[in-house]
């Protein structure tokens, strides 16, 4: 699946929208240049989580957690000297408990997890594309829940 955005604010509503179709052991790999979008992406998540805290990106810390409706982990790994830190981890295991999001995954592909959406963000002019890659079964369902139109509140429902 491919989507467009031209703004910040498309990005981060995308992010969103996904978030509020998350489940507990659903990972997410943000592949994508530096400044690409990968952290907006988070923070609609992290927003469609309910997460209350503000999601940023450290250099410096290879995971941060955060609660919500469901937990958060966001791990940034653009400062990753060895893969073998991403083992310790525990990745697996830290994600079953909630939801697993991880920037620059192409520092340690063979480490994470191989069912995962991939979200692939190139630039394009102003804007950018974001390629959506489902890696396992759970992913299709997720891309089909994400390409259904939102039911408008009311309409519809008894
Ligand atoms: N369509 C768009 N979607 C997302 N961000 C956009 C868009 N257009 C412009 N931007 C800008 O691009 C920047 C994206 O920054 P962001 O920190 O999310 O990138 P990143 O991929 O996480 O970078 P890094 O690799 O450094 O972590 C922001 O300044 C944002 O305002
Ligand atoms: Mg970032």
């Amino acid at each position: 699946m491919q989507v467009e955005t031209e703004t910040h604010e498309e990005t981060h509503a995308l992010g969103v929208r996904l978030g509020n179709l998350l489940r507990p052991g659903d990972v997410l790999l943000l592949h994508g240049e530096l400044g690409s979008g990968k952290t907006v992406l988070a923070q609609g998540i992290g927003q469609g989580l309910e997460v209350a805290e503000p999601v940023t990106s450290s250099s410096y810390v290879l995971m941060t957690e955060y609660a919500g409706r469901l937990d958060l982990f966001h791990a940034d790994l653009f400062r990753l000297d060895d893969p073998a830190q991403v083992a310790d981890l525990a990745l697996e295991e830290v994600a079953a408990a909630g939801v697993l999001i991880v920037e620059w995954p192409e520092r340690a592909w063979e480490e994470l997890p191989s069912r995962h959406l991939l979200v692939s963000i190139d630039e394009i002019g102003q804007g950018r594309r974001l390629t959506l890659t489902p890696r396992g079964e759970r992913y299709d369902e997720l891309l089909a829940a994400l390409g259904t139109p939102p039911v408008e509140s009311g309409a519809g429902r008894d």
